[in-house]
C-alpha cells in the first residue's frame, strides 16, 4: 500500500483477522501502569479503533488515521456508540501532512502492513506527525515473514531505522494476544529535540 483498496475490501468483506476486538494488551498495560500527562495522540493504521479508544479513555485527544474508508466509518460509529472522544479520519499516514503536531504516535500493526520498501517513508511520517520531543510508542510484530502483509521485521532493523532521529527510552516484551505471545516487542522512543 499504499494500495488502500485492498484494505477497504477486507473491511467491507469483514475479513479482518488482525482485529481482536480489543486494544493491544501491551498498550492497555502501558496506559494502566503509568501516570502520563494527557496530550494529543495519533494512531496510524487505526483499523476499527480499539487502541484509539483506549488512549481516549485515559483523557488523551486522539486521532485515528486509516487508509480504508470503511474502517474509519466503523471506528467512528463504535466510538460514538461508546461515548468515546476518539476521532477518526481517512488518510494516508505516509503521504499526508498532519493536521496538528502530536505529542504521541502509537504504532500497532501499521508498520508490518506497509510494503517494506516504504519503511523509510514510514519513519519520515512518524517524524513529520510528531512534535519535537514527542513520543513514539510501538508494539512491533517480530515475525520472519517476507511475504505479507504482515511483513516481518526484527529488533535490529527497527533500531537501525529509528535510532538516528529518535532516542530509545525503554523496551520490553509486552503481554500479547494469545496468538502473538513472544512475537511482540514494545519500543518507546522520543523524537530528538534538535
Ligand atoms: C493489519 S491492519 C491493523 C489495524 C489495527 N492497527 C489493528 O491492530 O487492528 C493495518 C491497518 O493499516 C491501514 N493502513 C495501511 N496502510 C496505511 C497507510 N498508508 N495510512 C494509513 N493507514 C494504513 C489498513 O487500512 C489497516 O486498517
Amino acid at each position: 500500500m499504499t494500495g488502500g483498496n485492498v484494505w477497504q475490501d477486507h473491511y467491507l468483506a469483514k475479513n479482518t483477522p488482525w482485529d481482536k476486538g480489543e486494544a493491544s494488551p501491551g498498550l492497555v498495560d502501558f496506559l494502566s501502569s503509568r501516570k502520563l500527562l494527557p496530550g494529543a495522540v495519533c494512531v496510524p493504521g487505526c483499523g476499527l479503533g480499539h487502541d484509539a479508544r483506549a488512549w481516549a479513555a485515559q483523557g488523551f485527544r486522539v486521532l485515528g488515521v486509516d487508509i480504508a474508508p470503511a474502517a474509519v466509518e466503523l471506528a467512528g460509529a463504535q466510538a460514538r456508540g461508546e461515548g468515546s472522544t476518539a476521532e477518526f479520519v481517512c488518510g494516508d499516514f505516509l503521504l499526508d501532512d498532519p493536521p496538528i503536531l502530536f505529542d504521541w504516535v502509537f504504532e500497532h500493526t501499521c508498520f508490518c502492513a506497509i510494503q517494506p520498501d516504504r519503511r523509510s517513508d514510514y519513519v519520515g511520517a512518524v517524524l513529520r506527525w510528531l512534535k519535537p520531543g514527542g513520543c513514539y510508542l510501538a508494539v512491533n510484530y517480530l515475525i520472519p515473514d517476507v511475504e505479507g502483509p504482515p511483513f516481518g521485521t526484527c529488533r535490529a532493523e527497527l533500531l537501525d531505522r529509528f535510532s538516528s532521529e529518535f532516542v530509545l527510552r525503554e523496551e520490553w516484551l509486552p503481554r500479547s494476544y494469545a496468538n502473538r505471545t513472544n512475537l511482540e516487542l514494545m519500543l518507546f522512543w522520543q523524537k530528538r529535540l534538535d
